[in-house]
């Protein structure tokens, strides 16, 4: 018997993510990783999850609650933050309007699933998030890529994909994974309204959001919606004329391990990811969500400010010395926030070919960028996270990956 031949269609074609294969190498402390997409241990809020999580535990009345099953829905403290936290004051969003997921993963499984037949078309940006991708494979969709430049999804590009009749567009609009670009306020209005124009959902992922280093980022693409919708007098009418679907995450802020994401869409859309979620894992778990609402309410304003401050400076250094020493045939991305800067080598030299080369020989280790892109294409790129290194190292190990692109360039 082999197991293999008795794959559904779908797990016969999903691969492994070079990602996940690829953290495998940060087990080597010779490596200096600038791979993964991860929050830096270091900085978790250790002392006050200790005490968040002590008073849950001594807490007789909230222990029981804590440890038992809940509604799939989320529990309402931590709904009613994940709306205050969107901050669409013109917006009339009630917590029916939140449904609390194990992280945005989820809420992108559930939307996925509520949302995706075989062959449907979907627009992503090209380069876009791989755990999406992955996601949205499962249901075997027609990817329609939307090209992007240093300010996101280019606007002729998306008008001609939501022309073409997608179901949605998935976008990242601040800090995106991988380009690390953030859009304009000026390209966020148009791609609403090019949304509404083409009655195309968009589905707004806003991992990064917080996590910026320079100003705070523009509206988000549902505040832009809500604008939208109060200048044509009917913003009390989102539940019914609303395109903008917000997934959130506290992965990227406080821990990933709490797995506590949410998506915020109109009631009718959050109905049918319950039941979906029901399906799935009958509810996240509660000790989880409590102990996110805690430290959400208590402790993320001050500790996103010490996370601002020690992630700018490492993107600063990263910038500074990819800037020195980069060689110009190559270019890359400055972020104004996130994990990231997006690299695009030579035309003809190959990422994947580099890094074989990037780990034996100069012990560094990046994610070619060919995985970020869902038609192919994008050999030439690659991504670099500075979340978990320190100033010395990203300083030596970009010197070190600078070198090497150079001597490939002979
Ligand atoms: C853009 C984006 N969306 C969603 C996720 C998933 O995050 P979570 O830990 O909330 O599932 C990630 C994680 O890397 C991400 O980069």
């Amino acid at each position: 018997m082999s197991w293999s031949d008795r794959f559904s269609e779908v797990a016969r074609d999903i691969q492994s993510s070079e990602i996940r294969e690829l953290l495998k190498l940060l087990a080597d402390p010779e490596i200096l990783s600038f791979a993964g997409g991860i929050p830096d241990p270091a900085l978790f809020p250790t002392a006050d999850f200790q005490r968040i999580a002590g008073d849950i535990a001594a807490d007789p009345d909230r222990n029981r609650d804590a440890l038992q099953y809940a509604p799939t829905e989320g529990y309402v403290p931590l709904r009613q933050w994940a709306m205050d936290h969107a901050g669409a004051p013109v917006l009339e969003l009630s917590i029916d309007n939140v449904l609390v997921t194990n992280g945005a993963q989820q809420g992108l499984t559930l939307l996925a699933g509520a949302l995706i037949d075989k062959d449907t078309p979907i627009a992503v940006a090209q380069p876009t998030y791989l755990g999406a991708l992955q996601v949205f494979a499962t249901h075997q969709p027609k990817f329609v890529t939307v090209a992007t430049d240093d300010d996101g999804l280019q606007l002729d590009a998306l008008e001609t994909a939501l022309q073409s009749g997608v179901r949605f567009l998935y976008t990242i609009p601040d800090f995106q994974n991988p380009g690390g670009f953030s859009q304009s306020e000026a390209r966020r209005t148009a791609i609403v309204a090019l949304a509404h124009r083409y009655g195309v959902p968009i589905l707004e992922d806003t991992a990064y959001r917080d996590l910026y280093y320079d100003a705070p980022p523009p509206p988000s693409l549902l505040q832009l919606e809500a604008r939208l919708l109060a200048a044509k007098g009917g913003a009390g009418e989102w539940n019914k004329d609303g395109l903008v679907v917000q997934l959130g995450t506290a992965s990227k802020t406080l821990m990933p391990a709490l797995r506590i994401g949410w998506v915020i869409a109109p009631e009718v859309l959050v109905e049918k990811l319950v039941v979906l979620k029901q399906a799935d894992d009958l509810n996240t778990s509660s000790l989880n969500q409590m102990l996110a609402h805690d430290l959400a309410s208590q402790v993320l304003d001050r500790h996103v400010v010490t996370l601002r401050q020690t992630y700018g400076e490492r993107r600063d250094v990263m910038v500074e010395t990819l800037r020195r020493h980069l060689p110009n045939d190559a270019h890359f991305s400055a972020p104004k926030g996130g994990m990231f800067v997006w690299l695009t080598l030579p035309d003809g030299m190959d990422a994947g070919a580099l890094l074989e080369l990037a780990v034996a020989q100069e012990k560094i280790a990046f994610v070619p960028g060919a995985a970020f892109h869902a038609n192919g294409g994008g050999e030439n790129t690659l991504r670099l996270s500075f979340s978990t290194c320190q100033p010395d190292d990203i300083k030596r190990g970009m010197e070190r990956l600078c070198g090497l692109i150079r001597k490939e360039m002979k």
